[in-house]
């Protein structure tokens, strides 16, 4: 019966990836430190961290090219060391730093791949649906790189996968180049495929993911959609007044609010209910003194994730040091 089918169909639906208590060390470093996490159908699910989080030692774990010291994975209901070869034909990845023969174009590498997975493509159509169309022909050295990350993009879609591994799509890419990216990531989820993504741009991670997690020497240091984790430990609603520090003690000994002077001429008062921004003009008023600009303002994704991680990070993924003397580039990625 139609109905039944269709419930045992919903009973079915499998989690794509379930990974429990993962640890994973290179001598005394603990590369990843006990992780567990999972992914539903349909997901685009961001590892977002700084460069040595442990980003690729997990994504690689769960692809079956590591091996994991501790912890149970299932991809695709596969433990994926164990079965890696059934894996392989079932995802589709892109390792970070995606390279490919030189003299090879975008249509001989798809149907070079498909040989290898033994399964029959239209080159043109894989190439469509990573926009690339326009350069099937053309050499992989003279792709620019965001062409070159689609073509990887394009041989990880060759054997059709349901979940895609993506370790750092966009690194290294400019603006546009990323966002034609975004574009056919996009896609894919419209195609409700599964997706995992290592990023260490934080607006991707918002951008493209239904949740995140957001890893930090070898830990999930926080985890959920974006608005989840700027509620969980970011600070509440404020209201940000442009003034003196003499107007800010002005509001602080006459209200019974936070206020907190920021310096640069700016004044923060928390807002535990809405009224407060109330009280909070009314003091300033009553004081007589010069008042500024206002607006109120909640911690971004970004505010959170130096919290989370002690440390803003550039646009390689290397957190500055917060004057500690020591030099970031000790976490360089080999
Ligand atoms: N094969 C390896 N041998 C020794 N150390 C490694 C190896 N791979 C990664 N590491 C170290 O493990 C930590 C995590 O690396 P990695 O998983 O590449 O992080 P990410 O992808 O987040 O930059 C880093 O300190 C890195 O130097
Ligand atoms: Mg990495």
């Amino acid at each position: 019966m139609f109905w039944g089918r269709g419930l045992n169909e919903v009973a079915l639906r499998m989690i794509p990836v379930e990974i429990s208590f993962v640890t994973k060390s290179y001598g005394d470093l603990k590369a990843v430190n006990g992780v567990s996490f999972s992914v539903n159908e349909g997901e685009v699910f961001a590892l977002l961290g700084p460069n040595g989080a442990g980003k690729t030692t997990l994504i690689e774990i769960m692809e079956g090219l590591r091996k994991r010291d501790e912890g149970d994975v299932k991809v695709l209901g596969l433990d994926p060391w164990e079965n890696g070869y059934a894996l392989h034909s079932k995802i589709g990845v892109i390792p970070q730093g995606f390279t490919f023969f030189e003299k090879a174009n975008p249509r001989e590498a798809i149907k070079y791949y498909a040989d290898l997975f033994g399964v029959s493509v239209d080159p043109d159509d894989t190439l469509k649906e990573v926009l690339l169309e326009d350069s099937a022909g053309v050499l992989f050295e003279n792709l620019s790189s965001g062409q070159k990350q689609k073509m990887g993009l394009a041989l990880s879609l060759v054997n059709f996968p349901e979940l895609l591994f993506l370790d750092e799509p966009t690194t290294g890419l400019d603006p546009n180049a990323r966002r034609a990216i975004w574009d056919v990531i996009r896609g894919l989820k419209n195609k409700d495929k599964t997706v995992i993504l290592t990023t260490h741009y934080l607006d991707e991670a918002q951008q493209l993911s239904d949740r995140v997690a957001i890893m930090n020497h070898g830990n999930i240091v926080a985890m959920g959609t974006s608005d989840e984790i700027i509620e969980a430990y970011g600070s509440g609603e404020r209201l940000e007044i442009h003034g003196t520090e003499e107007l800010a003690s002005y509001v602080r000994a006459n209200t019974d609010l936070k206020v907190e002077y920021k310096g640069k001429g700016l004044i923060g008062i928390a807002l535990n209910r809405k009224i407060d921004a109330l009280t909070a003009l009314a003091a300033v008023e009553q004081s007589g003194l010069d008042w500024g600009e206002i607006h109120t303002r909640r911690d971004s994704l970004d505010d959170v994730f130096v919290k989370l991680v002690r440390g803003p990070m550039d646009a390689q993924g290397e957190i500055k040091a917060e004057n500690n003397g020591v030099n970031s580039t000790d976490r360089r990625r080999r």
